[in-house]
């Protein structure tokens, strides 16, 4: 495992190539090389091209090499918006939801993100970690190599700060790479039944300045929802969490149209994510001011909810990424197939949108388009392998991994042919 590879031959080498979010009609070019290689160094990408093109140094003894004759190369996927670390599961909530109850309903009855909060609170730090790790495994043989994580299941100052030092441990010792969000404002405890303003100061006071101390987490997020933080409450938080140097990304508009895309745009920040009810206005002041609309197609489908409209958004020149929202309530998936699926089919994104939006959009909206989301030189060693020789398998294939290998830092980590286990 030493960061050394060459794949070559690639019938078609997806670079998706970009060090910056990719708005409205550049988001259908995908930078595809046909017969193509990519050259990874001590987990670096050196080079990028046509296997004519490959170096005779790179051909010298000290790299793997893998022969992607009739199959397609993009980079690693980068799922932008999960809840990975939740004690617990709510399967009764879905046969609930089949009967009717809306998920609204299902919360304001204390059920909901609040019972997974109590598991959560009860759950080993040993546990988190564990039920992360198995997480992390089946999103890395879906091709996903970065994941954002979210704490919101403690919503007080231990069980956050537990969620969030499982998530640095998975980061330590799993090959996928994970970005860590605080969400302490995700719910109201129990404890803080109709005291919303006052929780919102506890967490703005106690929580919030030992999450950024000590580097917890480096984004900060807020479920700004009618019934649940208001606009103005968001601000509050926000801005705070903007002083104390954490980056921000909202659950913005999702069930009810608040102004929660106004407020991302407003305070610039990094993603504003669901928009299922974003306003017109909302949409313009997202693409004018350059903040990622993240959408999560699976939740609405899940809550049986109208899709975002990705489309609009798009012809509007916003920057799309698409994620999966995994979670154990209103979204318990993380498959990117089906991702796709509803992406392409449901939303009207094309093919080469939707790539776009899993790769060097998911890396934007993660401030990370620098160093990943694409295979241009100088980024991570991070791609994946296809079983077909087309990224037009990925969707056409309808809620199918087509997936074969995944490279993590320029080592293989995951191979289908070798039954299906980890390498690493
Ligand atoms: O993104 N909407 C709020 N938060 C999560 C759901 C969390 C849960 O239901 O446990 C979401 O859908
Ligand atoms: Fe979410």
């Amino acid at each position: 495992m030493n960061g050394n590879i060459i794949i070559k031959n690639a019938s078609e080498l997806v670079t998706c190539s970009g060090f910056a979010a990719k708005k409205g009609p550049e988001m259908s070019d995908l930078h595809v090389i046909r017969d193509g290689a990519v050259v990874m160094e001590n987990g670096l990408i050196t080079m990028v091209g046509k296997t004519s093109d490959l170096p005779v140094s790179a051909q010298r003894s000290g790299f793997d090499v893998i022969d992607a004759r009739g199959k397609a190369v993009l980079p690693g996927f980068i799922d932008s918006h999960t809840h990975l670390i939740f004690g617990g599961y709510r399967e009764e909530e879905f046969s609930w939801r089949l009967n009717g109850i809306d998920y609204m309903k299902i919360m304001a009855r204390g059920g909901g993100i609040v019972s997974t909060v109590s598991a959560t609170r009860e759950a080993s730090l040993e546990t988190l970690i564990e039920s992360g790790r198995k997480r992390l495994d089946s999103m890395l043989s879906f091709g996903v190599t970065t994941v954002e994580s979210k704490s919101g299941y403690g919503l007080d100052r231990d069980t956050e700060i537990r969620q969030l030092e499982a998530m640095a441990e998975l980061d330590r010792t799993h090959p996928v790479d994970l970005v860590r969000t605080f969400l302490g404002a995700h719910a109201v405890p129990r404890e803080y039944e109709g005291q919303t303003d006052r929780f919102l100061d506890f967490i703005i006071e106690t929580v919030l300045p030992e999450v950024s101390e000590k580097r917890l987490a480096e984004f900060c997020d807020i479920f700004c929802e009618k019934g649940v933080f208001s606009v103005d409450q968001s601000r509050k938080l926000l801005v705070k969490a903007r002083e104390l140097g954490l980056k921000l990304t909202l659950h913005a508009d999702e069930i009810v149209q608040i102004g929660g895309a106004e407020l991302a745009a407003e305070l610039l920040a990094v993603s504003a994510d669901h928009l299922l009810q974003a306003s017109d206005q909302g949409i313009a002041d997202l693409a004018k001011k350059g903040v990622v609309a993240t959408l999560l197609p699976i939740t609405a489908f899940s809550l049986r909810e109208p899709y975002a409209r990705g489309r609009y958004m798009i012809d509007n020149h916003c920057a799309v990424a698409l994620a999966t929202d995994l979670n154990p309530g209103s979204c318990f998936s993380e498959s990117i197939p089906l991702l796709f699926a509803l992406a392409t089919l449901y939303m009207d994104l094309t093919v080469e949108e939707a790539i776009t939006a899993l790769t060097v959009n998911g890396a934007a909206a993660v401030a990370r388009a620098d160093s990943i989301g694409s295979l241009d030189r100088g980024k991570k060693g991070d791609a994946i392998i296809l079983e077909f020789p087309s990224y037009r398998f990925i969707p056409y294939h309808i809620g199918v991994n087509t997936v074969e290998k995944v490279i993590k830092w320029g080592n293989l980590v995951y191979d289908k042919m070798n039954g299906g286990s980890l390498v690493c």
